[in-house]
């Protein structure tokens, strides 16, 4: 492997950096470029990747300040270090220097030892901003207020910090919410399987808010189409120069999120000699970073998701068996949303009114035609699809409209929903002499009724009806109820 190491630019004109150069190149072993003239460090600025520029105030007799504002724009992430000669004070102007963001002054004459602890210092200063960065994407931290401001920091924005953000009414949503809560209260591994667009996510974002790690970062990593050096890397770590483009030092995921819990997304993508990494960091919760001998021990709880049913895949030899039962300490199957038609009523208005807000548009509620074909429509995206529908119809709706047919998109406008089957309520008269005749009459017509609306959905009907399943299935037996489609 290429051994790939951090590059400084030094911008210099003089022979006495000798000594300074020397002990960054051959002491600490970084790769260091120089530049004698004003148009080499542009040209360099601009084409090579640099960690890190130290330069003199003056350059042939020009301002070096314009060059590291230059670099401000060109490479953000690079440390910018100024070398101030000794009257430079004279000349120095204070707002140049903000505008250039410079890290740290250094005095001359020059110390060879101080430059290269500073040069040390400022490059961990860069890889802790670059996890500062990372954790608050995750952590939906407020990344817009300044890192080191009086004021006090901005305050934690958790997206879904309870179930109560998953949107449900149906009874499987209702069983699963149960026993994901009680999964949230363990630290096993969670597997949640579930068609693309159920909701997986999401779910895997409630528990960790609803356990007890919900101090610590939720770090989520995609596991498809990632090469496995990468995400080795990704998760693992890796030090300096581990592989080509490992210009500097990194901490994984798991280091990052220690007390915490690590989202693995699509984890049936992961190849056969990656699996056996993740069964050694379940087994054993060890963590050694690429190209580093030693190894650290992480307290991470493990959330995994997959579209595939990873049975399946074991079953066809595709995936480690001993993985996939370290991984299901808790198993979860969301249901795809044709699954639990209950709920796409209610979603349907959650988004409404969220989009509602978020864009200002007042609607004013849905028509029953929109929700019937809603409701029979089989949304193959599952929730993200109907979120993505609604928050179409709120776009086309104008201020103080209903969201109808108009609004609706040409496949789901296609939908006619079904008539009720022949054997409906109203095609059926009270029968019977007796009162209990007629009763028992009256309660056929009121079963056949509600199977019709349900589509066959016993586990529905039995909660509608105030029946117990069982007793559901007794009735349907004894009235000999059959199932027309
Ligand atoms: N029960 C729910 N209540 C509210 N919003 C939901 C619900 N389920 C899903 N969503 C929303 O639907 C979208 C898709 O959800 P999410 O990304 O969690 O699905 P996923 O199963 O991880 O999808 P994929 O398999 O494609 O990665 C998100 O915007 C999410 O907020
Ligand atoms: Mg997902």
């Amino acid at each position: 492997m290429t051994q790939v190491s951090t590059v400084l630019l030094a911008i210099e004109d003089e022979v006495e950096w000798s000594g300074v150069n020397a002990l960054l190149t051959d002491d600490l072993g970084y790769r260091v470029i120089v530049a004698l003239t004003v148009k080499k460090a542009l040209t360099l600025i601009e084409d090579a990747n640099i960690d890190l520029v130290i330069s003199e105030t003056q350059i042939e007799g020009e301002d070096a300040l314009n060059i590291l504002r230059q670099c401000r724009v060109s490479c953000p992430n690079a440390m910018r270090l100024l070398v101030k000669g000794e009257n430079d004070d004279v000349v120095w102007k204070h707002e140049a220097a903000e505008l250039a963001a410079i890290y740290q002054f250094i005095r001359k004459p020059l110390d060879v030892e101080q430059i290269g602890l500073v040069v040390k210092r400022a490059l961990e200063a860069r890889e802790l901003a670059r996890r500062h960065r990372m954790i608050s994407r995750e952590l939906k931290l407020n990344d817009e207020s300044p890192l080191f401001d009086t004021k006090p920091m901005g305050q934690f924005v958790r997206e879904s910090s309870n179930f109560e953000k998953l949107v449900y009414i149906s009874e499987s949503m209702s069983e699963l919410c149960g026993l994901a809560k009680q999964a949230a209260a363990t630290d096993l591994p969670i597997l949640i399987q579930g068609d693309t667009g159920t909701g997986k996510e999401l779910l895997a974002r409630a528990i960790h808010f609803n356990s007890n790690r919900t101090q610590s970062p939720l770090l989520t990593q995609n596991c498809g189409g990632m090469s496995d050096e990468l995400l080795q890397s990704e998760l693992f770590g890796h030090k300096r120069g581990a592989f080509t483009g490992a210009i500097s030092e990194r901490l994984g995921l798991f280091g990052a999120s220690d007390g915490g819990t690590v989202f693995l997304d699509e984890i049936s993508e992961v190849s056969s000699s990656f699996q056996v990494s993740l069964l050694r960091f379940l087994q054993e919760g060890e963590v050694k970073p690429l190209g580093c001998d030693r190894a650290s021990f992480c307290d991470v709880r493990i959330i995994a998701a997959s579209n595939k049913r990873l049975d399946d895949m074991v079953e066809r030899g595709e995936f480690r068996r001993d993985l996939y039962f370290r991984l299901k300490g808790f198993e979860l199957s969301v249901p795809p949303l044709r699954e639990r038609t209950d709920d796409i009523a209610v979603l349907t208005e959650f988004f409404m009114r969220k989009y509602s807000e978020s864009t200002g548009v007042k609607v004013l509620g849905i028509s029953n035609d929109v929700l019937e074909r809603l409701i029979h429509y089989q949304f193959p995206g599952n929730v993200r699809e109907l979120e993505n529908e609604v928050r179409r119809m709120v776009a086309l709706a104008r201020d103080g409209e209903y969201l109808t047919a108009r609004h609706l998109s040409p496949e789901i406008l296609a939908i006619t929903p079904k008539k009720p089957p022949p054997e409906s309520a109203a095609s059926l008269a009270i029968e019977g002499k007796t009162l209990k005749q007629k009763v028992e009459s009256l309660e056929k017509m009121l079963v056949v009724d509600a199977l019709a609306r349900h589509r066959w959905n016993q586990s529905e009907v039995a909660r509608e009806l105030g029946l117990s399943r069982v007793g559901l299935a007794n009735k349907i037996k004894r009235y000999e109820i059959q199932h027309i489609v």
